[in-house]
């Protein structure tokens, strides 16, 4: 069924589409239900279509060109909305983090209406859907138990994984890298635990249904039930954000990738420098090498697993795959031994290892640097030690370092075995650990850590690499701040190069995902000018393009949900807001949702622009004095629009559509058009304007303070706002009292045009100029667009009383109220109907 305004407004357009059809009487369209008896009554026929249940999303455009991203931390205001997955978690656990917060948590959310159990993190039910982690908190006093935490935190994702990745359910994860994940480097120790933040990133990738959402508390020495404070705060308000800072002054802020070029100084590697390359001998770090061979002729030892072996003789000359098989299966034919094929496989890897590192060498002696190769497992702390003895030797100290080794055995969460999290994770957390032990005596001044993209964003099947990344640009945070700051340490989180660990099957995957690669010369290239570039910039992220939607800001291809809890605790001045006995939310407070829930979606967003915001089915709050609601707010990128569109929807019970409207979220503010004109009034002659029927507002929404006149041309008056009116605090985008007004005074000339009383159910676009709230009156001027018969259009502007635009909402369509008495007197004309 249609409720009954909805069933006016849809005849009242099919009339003005279709002139012919017969004239829309109000209370004769309160009996129709459903379309088909509307259709019927019409006796024609409506091309309308229902709308769909789910808002359309785009993938990300394509583009190509590689960028340079710094990551930064920005304040972020909390958005006011309970974290999805929250309210309708049935079975919740914390993990008992060992010093009392999550016994706190437990209670307090509890003492909120939300039963959580805490549960070691061995513990962690595999039917739970909803999961804080709680590990990230854990004291630690060394290098080996703040890396542990990682691994921790990977059990217990994994414990829910399977049920997470098919159901979704809440997954939030709370660390203590300072409350910026660990930006200033501030605590080397903690650093280590810093992977906790990339697990929640893959998880999200993972797990699409699944509301995750990453945490950095910094404890500050704070007692356990003011950390539980903040974390339980941050749930109920705190809304969809991603990744959130708290900091123990109380500021909130999140992560930010933004696009800064790289300014390369003049080169400070020379011939003296010795540089310890772990990887450095194939793929993508050799090519970085042979670069820096050639801009700096430094001394280069290269470490990688492969022993530089003389190939079979049968193999030389041979270069592909199929043909090394043959040749070394023929040796083993002719020796009498069984070789199974993947035997052969493991030798024909060797063979092209031998050549690729021999290959390397040559090129970079060639290119001018005398160079070392040294077969070495990074991880091995004792046979890296006494190699890089035989190199101080022969060179004098090492004065730099590159850690470019890394494996990768891709399994989704709900797969990957701890031995796989193992091998990937410690080639490169403990290769990194070997290296800054083994160089702990030597006058390290620069070093740079190949990380990747998957750090910052999370990837399918990567979680252990994304955490081990994630170390890595942590650590070289910290490794500046103690060096201090004439000390280069870079994390460059490479995307994906053209060579390397991208095989062909990978690089077919991104370009269908539309992942630009880098070109193996301008990522070597990029390496050499990232180790001179702005030292401040530890951590960077360098990649072909990937539509920014990875990196924070732009474009995003999955839906977004922000969800809200009204009673009449938490919006007491919903009270004052019945029709006929019933509160209802107002238009005003769902503009102000949507305001916050884009700048949830999309931080950045500028002042709230939104167009063809449509009511699709009022919302009545029958609960308000019970139970209360629960309403939800999705935003998906547009489909066949700009990246800097998303459709908004307010949804409630069962997911029945109330609300929508396409949301700007561009960055920066907007800017008014010209003044509006003033309309030519006539005296406004009617008595109480809170009649309570045609404005049945109660006190906390009675704004309007006079009316200077009335015409079918218009309406001026002034009227005050949210701050004035004393509406309870909640982290206001819009003034939404103010707004209200604004459409009281359009319901005001719409009974002058319409003669009865109406309500908005549409509005063509809306823009807010300003940040703040405005304090005193606001003048609002109404120019009417059209008046038909059970249907009006005008726009309504508010200014502050020297002229500056406020608000401006237009083509907002009034609706007679079904059944209401039309009482029509002629006034001045002056708006076409
Ligand atoms: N290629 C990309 O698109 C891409 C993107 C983002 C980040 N990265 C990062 O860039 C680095 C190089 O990647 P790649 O694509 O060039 O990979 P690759 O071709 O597989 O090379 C990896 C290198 O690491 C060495 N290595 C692996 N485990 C080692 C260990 N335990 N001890 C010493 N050396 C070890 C390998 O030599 P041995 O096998 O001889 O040990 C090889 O030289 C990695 O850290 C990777 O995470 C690459």
């Amino acid at each position: 069924g249609i409720d009954s305004i909805k069933r006016v407004e849809i005849l009242s357009a099919m009339r003005e589409r279709a002139p012919g059809l017969p004239e829309v009487n109000a209370s004769e369209m309160a009996a129709l239900r459903t379309l088909g008896q509307i259709v019927d009554y019409m006796r024609g026929r409506s091309g309308a279509t229902a709308p769909s249940a789910k808002p359309a999303v785009t993938a990300a455009p394509k583009a190509s060109g590689v960028q340079r991203f710094v990551l930064v931390e920005e304040p972020c205001a909390a958005s006011g909305f309970v974290v999805p997955g929250l309210s309708a978690a049935t079975k919740l656990v914390v993990t008992d983090d060992g010093s009392g917060v999550a016994p706190a948590v437990a209670s307090a959310l509890t003492g909120r209406g939300i039963r959580a159990a805490v549960v070691p993190s061995e513990a962690v039910p595999s039917d739970a859907d909803g999961v804080i982690f709680l590990g990230g908190l854990r004291d630690v006093t060394s290098v080996d138990e703040a890396v542990a935490v990682n691994r921790e935190a990977f059990q217990v994702a994994r414990s829910v994984a399977a049920r997470f990745a098919s159901k979704g359910g809440l997954f939030v994860t709370v660390q203590d890298t300072g409350g910026d994940f660990g930006l200033s480097g501030r605590d080397a120790t903690r650093a280590w635990t810093a992977g906790v933040s990339a697990l929640a990133r893959t998880a999200a990738v993972e797990w699409p249904t699944a509301s995750v959402k990453a945490i950095d508390l910094d404890r500050a020495g704070r007692d356990a039930a003011t950390l539980a404070s903040a974390i339980v705060a941050e749930l109920f308000t705190g809304g969809s954000t991603r990744e959130v800072g708290l900091h123990a002054d109380g500021a909130r802020s999140s992560l930010r990738s933004v696009a800064r070029e790289a300014a390369p100084a003049a080169m400070a590697v020379d011939p003296k420098t010795v540089v310890v390359v772990s990887g450095g001998g194939r793929g993508v770090t050799a090519a970085s090498v042979i670069e820096l061979a050639k801009r700096s002729h430094a001394r280069i030892v290269l470490l990688g697993r492969s022993r530089l072996e003389d190939e079979p003789a049968s193999c030389r000359g041979v270069s592909d795959d199929a043909g090394l098989k043959r040749a070394l299966l023929d040796d083993a034919k002719k020796s009498g031994r069984a070789v199974s094929p993947s035997e052969v496989g493991v030798q024909v890897s060797k063979v092209l290892a031998n050549r690729e590192v021999r290959a390397t060498l040559d090129a970079v002696r060639a290119a001018g640097s005398e160079v070392r190769y040294v077969a070495v497992d990074v991880q091995d702390a004792a046979a890296l030690r006494s190699a890089l003895d035989e190199v101080r030797g022969a060179w004098g100290p090492i004065t730099a370092l590159v850690h470019g080794a890394g494996v990768l055995a891709d399994k989704l969460i709900a797969e990957k075995t701890p031995e796989q999290f193992d091998r990937v994770f410690d080639t490169k957390v403990a290769g990194l650990r070997a290296l800054l032990s083994a160089t702990a005596g030597d006058p390290l001044r620069w070093v740079v850590l190949f990380s990747s993209v998957a750090a910052r964003t999370g990837n399918n099947g990567q979680c252990d690499y994304a955490m081990a990344n994630e170390v890595l640009n942590k650590v070289a945070a910290a490794e500046r701040h103690a060096r201090g700051a004439s000390f280069v340490a870079k994390s460059i989180g490479w995307g994906p190069w053209e060579g390397g660990m991208v095989t062909p099957a990978l690089k077919a995957r991104f370009d269908q995902m539309g992942v630009a690669l880098i070109p193996l010369a301008e990522g070597a290239r990029r390496f050499v000018d990232e180790i001179t570039a702005a030292p401040g910039e530890v951590e960077t992220v360098v990649g072909g393009a990937m539509g920014e939607g990875p990196l924070g800001s732009k474009t995003t291809a999955t839906v977004m949900s922000v969800e809200v809890a009204v009673d009449q605790g938490s919006h007491p001045y919903l009270t004052d807001h019945r029709v006929a006995g019933k509160p209802v939310l107002p238009v005003a407070l769902a503009i102000e949702w949507m305001a916050r829930a884009a700048r949830a979606f999309r931080p950045a967003a500028g002042t709230m622009r939104l167009r063809d915001l449509k009511v699709l089915r009022g919302i009545k709050l029958d609960h308000y004095e019970g139970g209360g609601h629960r309403f939800t707010l999705l935003g998906a990128a547009k489909a066949g629009g700009s990246a800097d569109e998303l459709v908004i929807e307010l949804r409630g019970k069962d997911n029945g559509l109330h609300f929508s409207a396409t949301v700007d979220v561009s960055e920066g503010a907007r800017r008014p058009a010209e003044r509006p004109a003033s309309p030519k009034l006539g005296a406004w002659t009617r008595e109480a304007v809170y009649d309570g029927h045609l404005l049945f507002h109660g006190p906390a929404f009675q704004v309007i303070q006079s009316i200077d006149g009335v015409s079918r041309e218009g309406l001026t008056g002034t009227l005050t706002g949210t701050l004035e009116r004393g509406w309870s605090p909640e982290p206001w985008r819009v003034d939404p009292a103010a707004l209200d007004g604004a459409l009281q005074f359009a319901l005001l000339w719409s009974r002058e045009v319409l003669g009865g009383a109406s309500l908005p159910m549409a509005v063509g676009s809306f823009e807010s100029y300003s940040e703040s709230l405005p304090e005193g009156a606001i003048r609002c001027v109404v120019l009417g667009r059209e008046a038909h018969d059970s249907r009006a259009v005008c726009d309504v502007v508010l200014e502050d009383l020297s002229g500056h635009a406020l608000a401006a909402f237009r083509g907002v369509e009034t609706i007679l109220r079904p059944g209401e008495p039309v009482v029509r007197e002629e006034t001045s004309a002056g708006v076409p109907s």
